[in-house]
């Protein structure tokens, strides 16, 4: 890791369809919004404003894979039509990894070392669930290519919106990707993963995504908030 981080930065888990845009979306409008709701004169608002720095500047959100230039064109690669043909699953990985390394170094670590709040929309945990519990590649690779994507940078918080994949499918409704079309036993794998990663604790927060949005926004708000207090 390089120097000091001050910054927090929490990421959103998943399988298909759960609402990781949708509630990363709320908590950044809120975050910027300076705590809204309940949550006015918040401690996170006040460290964030004490910082004197543009709102914009000190909520930063993005997504995975994406979020650069490199990242961009390799979700197109991967994800840009629903015809794709499913890569090989290693290479799968380490396209995944290479476009976690590009925002890790271009958007996530500058933004942190300026003391920024980062909501990211998937991490290393979704190479996890996808890589090693969805396909089965084996959990030293996947961690090894994690550990040189992210140079050992992980989440304060991890958001785990938990919903059946049925559900989510059905939520998401016209298939989008090759990763959209694989069989639901490969996206209740995801889930289980998900799931056992989440057993460990600590950054973890699961949320039972079939709650009303407004409620999923309050438990994470609340989350996020408890992150600057500390
Ligand atoms: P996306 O369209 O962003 O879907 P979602 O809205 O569900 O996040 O597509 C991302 C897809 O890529 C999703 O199916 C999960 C998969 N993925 C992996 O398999 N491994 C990874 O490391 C990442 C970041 C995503």
């Amino acid at each position: 890791m390089s120097g000091p981080r001050q910054g927090r930065f929490v990421t959103f888990e998943g399988g298909e369809g759960a609402g990781k845009s949708t509630l990363l979306a709320t908590l950044a409008e809120r975050a910027r919004e300076g705590g809204g709701g309940s949550a006015g004169g918040s401690p996170l608002i006040s460290v964030l404003t004490a910082r004197a720095r543009a709102a914009d500047d000190q909520v930063v959100t993005c997504r995975e894979p994406g979020g650069t230039w490199l990242g961009e064109r390799l979700r197109e690669a991967l994800l840009g039509a629903p015809s794709t043909e499913p890569p090989d699953a290693r290479a799968e990985l380490l396209v995944f990894a290479a476009a976690r390394a590009q925002i890790v170094a271009e958007v996530i670590r500058p933004a942190l070392d300026r003391g920024a709040l980062v909501l990211c929309d998937r991490y290393a945990d979704s190479t996890v669930a996808y890589q090693h519990y969805g396909r089965g590649i084996e959990r030293e690779a996947v961690d090894a290519a994690n550990a040189v994507a992210t140079g050992g940078l992980m989440p304060d918080l991890t958001v785990l919106l938990d919903l059946p994949p049925f559900e989510g499918l059905r939520r998401v409704g016209l298939v989008t990707d090759y990763l959209e079309r694989e069989p639901l036993d490969f996206h209740r794998r995801v889930r289980a993963g998900y799931l056992a990663e989440a057993e460990a604790g600590g950054r973890w927060l699961v949320l039972d995504a079939t709650q009303p949005p407004d409620t999923l926004a309050e438990a994470a708000w609340v989350s996020v908030e408890r992150l600057f207090q500390a």
